[in-house]
Formats: structure tokens, C-alpha cells, sequence
């Protein structure tokens, strides 16, 4: 837990306007496919995916997985465990992963992987931010928000130990257990 209110790193105005802009971008990308499938990453994209999805001008549905991979702590073990898989059929249909933040990357690796077994048409990865520092795999993001520094960050989805995820904002927070 931190006991300090979060700093605004990024503020709501500027995360509503990239997620219009993005909507924009991947409304076109998809232009031709009525097949789109956006795929949330539990917990974390759930506010994102709500706005993302509700500002696209092409059909699509919506599924949610979950994994784990940190505990309530601050440091990944690069251990991604299947906590829920998807509950439709995405045989031929366009994925898009939709996740809150890209950190070390091992967590989008291993969905990707895991999401190209079942025969999906393409997959695609949409995040609203990146912690490029702290890459340790490589893993494109097709549609990124921001990339932001190595701080801990809540808001928009976003939690330190559960708390802070439901902030319209992005804000760093200081650990304490480190
Ligand atoms: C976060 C985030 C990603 C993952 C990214 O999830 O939502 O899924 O970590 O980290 P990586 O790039 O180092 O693999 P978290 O495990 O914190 O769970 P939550 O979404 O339920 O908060």
C-alpha cells in the first residue's frame, strides 16, 4: 500500500483523447472484418477495453482471459499462469488483445502464443501503456497509448495491491515493499 495520493503522469483529458484516437485507428485497420474479437486481459483492461471497445465504428465482440503473473507485489517473475481462458470459439476470427500495461512483455508473449493456437484469422495487440525499460522479451504492440517510464503506476484500470485501479487518471504511486 502507498499512503501518498498518486502523481498525475497522465491526466484523463489526455487519456480520453488517445483512446478516441485509437478507436480511429483501429475502426479503419478492421474496415473490412466483421469478425473482430477484442479480447481483455483480467484484471487491468477493463476500464480501457470499456471505453476502447464503445468508441469503435465496426462490429465487434467482446471476451475476457486472465492471467497471473505478479501477486499483489511489485516485482514480475516472468511466470505467467492461465487463470481463465476465453469462452467463445475465436477459430477465423480477428483477435485483438486488449491490455492495460506492457511491462516486461512476458505476459503478451505468452497470449499471443496461447491465442495463435486456437486458429485465429490474425492477432493483433492493443495497450494502453508500455514500460519500454523494462522489456525483456520482445513483443510488438500494434495499437499503444503511451510509453511511460519505469515508475509504478495505478489509475485507469491500473492497481497497487488492488487499490487506486478505478482513478480516471494515471498516477505514480511509491511502493513501499521495495
Ligand atoms: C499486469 C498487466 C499485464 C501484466 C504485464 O497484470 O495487466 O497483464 O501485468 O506485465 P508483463 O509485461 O511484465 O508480463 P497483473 O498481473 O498486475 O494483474 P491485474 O491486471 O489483474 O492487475
Amino acid at each position: 500500500m502507498s499512503d501518498t495520493e498518486p502523481e498525475v503522469l497522465i491526466s484523463e483529458e489526455e487519456i480520453q483523447t488517445r483512446v478516441l484516437e485509437l478507436a480511429a485507428e483501429i475502426s479503419s485497420d478492421y474496415s473490412d472484418a466483421d469478425d473482430l474479437v477484442m479480447i481483455g486481459v483480467l484484471k487491468g483492461s477493463f476500464i480501457f477495453l470499456a471505453d476502447l471497445s464503445r468508441r469503435l465504428s465496426i462490429p465487434r465482440t467482446i471476451e475476457f482471459i486472465a492471467v497471473s503473473s505478479y501477486g499483489t507485489g511489485s516485482v514480475s517473475t516472468g511466470a505467467v499462469r492461465l487463470v481463465m481462458d476465453v469462452r467463445g470459439n475465436i477459430e477465423g476470427k480477428h483477435v485483438l488483445i486488449v491490455e492495460d500495461i506492457v511491462d516486461t512483455g512476458h505476459t503478451l508473449k505468452y497470449l499471443i502464443g496461447l491465442l495463435e493456437s486456437h486458429k485465429p484469422a490474425s492477432v493483433r495487440t492493443a495497450a494502453l501503456v508500455r514500460k519500454a525499460e523494462r522489456a525483456e522479451v520482445d513483443v510488438d504492440v500494434d495499437y499503444l497509448g503511451f510509453d511511460i517510464p519505469d515508475k509504478w503506476v495505478v489509475g485507469y484500470g491500473l492497481d497497487y495491491a488492488e487499490q487506486n485501479r478505478t482513478l480516471p487518471y494515471i498516477g505514480i504511486v511509491k511502493p513501499t515493499d521495495t
